[in-house]
């Protein structure tokens, strides 16, 4: 048996060997953007694929592969990626002109049904990003408390300006003065808003961590942060930017706990550039244009015309209640076949999450918080999480390589069947090595 250096050596090179273009386009692009790269969650080692199409839920690479796509471009995808009600919106629209520097027709639209789904939003702004959506909720409970303090939690992402993988945050994050704690622990939320209640503006939550590997919020934690921030008139800001896609009103829907102000993003501009945030109507007025001394919220594309058209084509003509909720079921049905493999083999792999948003983690259970997700030298779990990614790609089968699917509309049983197929062969036949990547229990 091959060590692990070893055996990711070679997939590496058989890698590298089938996809030639790749490597070339991927070299190409270094020369004009630094490591070829204008969107850091797209590098893997040693060159991301480049994808010249795709179909439904499929991907071609510029070297002739396909690929079924588990990533749903990290949860935007949802519809995939060529869905003929949103494609007609977008080419309806675009008939009839790109950019009107005015309102115009589709905007109403999607805000009167993203107003309609979501419990929190009495009003809603459109915006260019979910980073931009929190940066802007975050902005506006400092205005409306006149309080400056920003409670996050750790393995929080809410865009590269308020990213917390570690306590310590992201050197490129806003200068607000944060307090990191821990996620799932309501006991620390909760002495922690109470401590600092006179200089807090907002807490602000992933009601579901993304990007630390779709870690669900427990409903204890979730409430009592409701409770507490209630109390103390701090601002509760649910991140929905991935979860909003859990239910029809998002994973406040979900849960019943309903924050004063919610980020958008993601899915809900049809798979187009796409923002928002809303929430309580005393909160969002402040921005009424007709108000003396309201806020100024501008922004070229907030409402551009293709995604309002796309979006809105996606809430009212494609993601009825019963598609998005066996979408969650099949994602459900998966995490479940997933984390099967791993106690069949007794192996420390298991899937995370709630309904189509899953996370794979090469660690023993329970995993409540980002902390718990790494249970060996960093550098082997690196090293185990190429090693799946690649044998996956090779057996047709594209996500990131933090194992992080979210499932999409196309995806057919016959895809998750054979994805579950492949990752049990990866696991069955690396299950040594995995083994002894980590410490004896
Ligand atoms: C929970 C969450 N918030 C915010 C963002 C940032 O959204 P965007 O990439 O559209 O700026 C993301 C993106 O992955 C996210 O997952």
């Amino acid at each position: 048996m091959h060590d692990l250096a070893t055996t990711v050596r070679e997939l590496t090179e058989r890698y590298a060997a089938r996809n030639p273009t790749s490597a070339r386009l991927h070299a190409e692009r270094a020369t004009a953007m630094p490591g070829g790269n204008t969107r850091t969650v797209l590098h893997a080692d040693p060159f991301p694929l480049t994808i010249a199409r795709a179909e439904g839920a499929t991907l071609t690479d510029v070297d002739g592969h396909l690929y079924r796509d588990l990533l749903g471009e990290f949860t935007a995808g949802l519809y995939g990626h060529s869905n003929p009600v949103i494609a007609g919106a977008i080419r309806e629209a675009l008939a009839d002109g790109i950019a009107f520097g005015a309102p115009n027709e589709y905007e109403s639209g999607l805000a009167a049904a993203i107003v309609g789904r979501f419990p929190s939003i009495d009003l809603v702004r459109f915006c260019n990003s979910g980073t931009e959506a929190n940066l802007l909720a975050v902005s506006l409970a400092r205005a409306a408390t006149g309080r400056e303090g920003v409670l996050v939690f750790e393995g929080g992402y809410h865009g590269s300006m308020l990213s917390f993988p570690t306590a310590a945050g992201s050197p490129l994050n806003a200068p607000f003065p944060f307090i990191v704690a821990p996620y799932n622990d309501a006991t620390t939320a909760r002495e922690l808003v109470q401590q600092h209640a006179a200089s807090l503006a907002c807490v602000v939550v992933e009601p579901l961590q993304g990007s630390a590997g779709a870690i669900p919020g427990e409903a204890a934690f979730l409430g009592s942060l409701r409770a507490v921030t209630a109390e103390r008139d701090v601002v509760l800001v649910f991140d929905e930017v991935m979860t909003s896609r859990l239910a029809p009103g998002g994973a406040q829907d979900l849960t019943g706990v309903i924050p004063d102000l919610t980020a958008l993003g993601k899915y809900l501009g049809g798979g187009l550039t796409f923002g928002a945030f809303g929430g309580r109507r005393d909160l969002m007025d402040r921005f009424d244009p007709g108000r003396p001394g309201s806020l100024a919220h501008a922004g070229t594309f907030n409402n551009n015309v293709l995604t309002m058209a796309a979006g809105l084509a996606g809430l009212t003509q494609v993601l009825h209640r019963e598609v998005l909720d066996q979408l969650n079921r099949s994602g459900d049905d998966l995490r479940e076949r997933l984390t099967a493999l791993g106690a069949a083999l007794e192996l420390p792999f298991q899937a995370t999450g709630v309904g189509s948003l899953i996370g794979l983690h090469l660690a023993h259970g329970p995993i409540r918080r980002i902390t718990d997700t790494v249970q060996t030298a960093p550098a082997t779990l690196t090293a185990l999480r190429t090693l799946l990614h690649l044998s996956l790609l090779e057996r047709g089968y594209s996500h990131a390589r933090r194992g992080f699917l979210s499932l999409s509309l196309p995806l057919t049983p016959a895809d998750i069947d054979g994805y579950v197929d492949a990752v049990g062969d990866v696991l069955a036949a690396h299950a040594g090595l995995i083994r002894a990547a980590f410490p004896r229990r």
